[in-house]
């Protein structure tokens, strides 16, 4: 198999942020670590902020998947306040989950922070675009996509 560029979408879910009240730290960090290609050698093909709203979430995520990103990354959501529906939007998409991905994340995270617990992280595979949700920090959404970067290039090769 041919061993291409991950192409990537990176979906920060944010009220703030869509709204300009806050800049999307998180996002613009993880794009320039995928850009970097110290993980996996990726590029980001989209990029964007939206709402803490299910359907906006998960409009964007099925428009993205018709595109054949190999990998869609969002940041934010995970939690547990009311507005929180990232795991939701992408579970009503996704055809088939990704639970390890998921635990993997929540056992790494844990040895850093207690409050790992607190993240709903839900993974899995739409056609051929594998989607994973990562914490909202800048902090939590970096330590989990390096958690999870050893598994990325083999579950994309095997997508394809
Ligand atoms: N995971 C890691 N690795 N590092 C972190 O700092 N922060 C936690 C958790 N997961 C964190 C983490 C916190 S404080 C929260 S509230 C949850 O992720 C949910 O975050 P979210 O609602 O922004 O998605």
């Amino acid at each position: 198999k041919t061993r291409n560029m991950i192409q990537t979408g990176i979906l920060t879910v944010s009220d703030r942020c869509s709204k300009g009240e806050a800049i999307d730290e998180s996002g613009s960090n993880l794009k320039k670590i995928i850009v970097s290609g110290e993980l996996f050698q990726g590029e980001v093909i989209n990029y964007e902020c939206v709402p803490d709203d299910k359907e906006v979430i998960k409009e964007t995520l099925l428009d993205w998947c018709e595109k054949d990103l190999n990998l869609i990354i969002t940041t934010g959501g995970t939690g547990f306040a009311p507005r929180d529906v990232t795991p939701e939007a992408v579970r009503e998409i996704i055809e088939k989950e990704a639970p390890a991905l998921s635990v993997q994340m929540i056992t790494e995270s844990l040895k850093v922070t207690p409050l790992a617990m607190l993240s709903r992280p839900v993974c899995g595979i739409l056609v051929r675009t594998l989607i994973v949700t990562l914490p909202g920090s800048k902090k939590g959404s970096e330590e989990c996509l390096r958690f999870i970067a050893p598994g990325i290039r083999h579950a994309v090769d095997l997508l394809v």
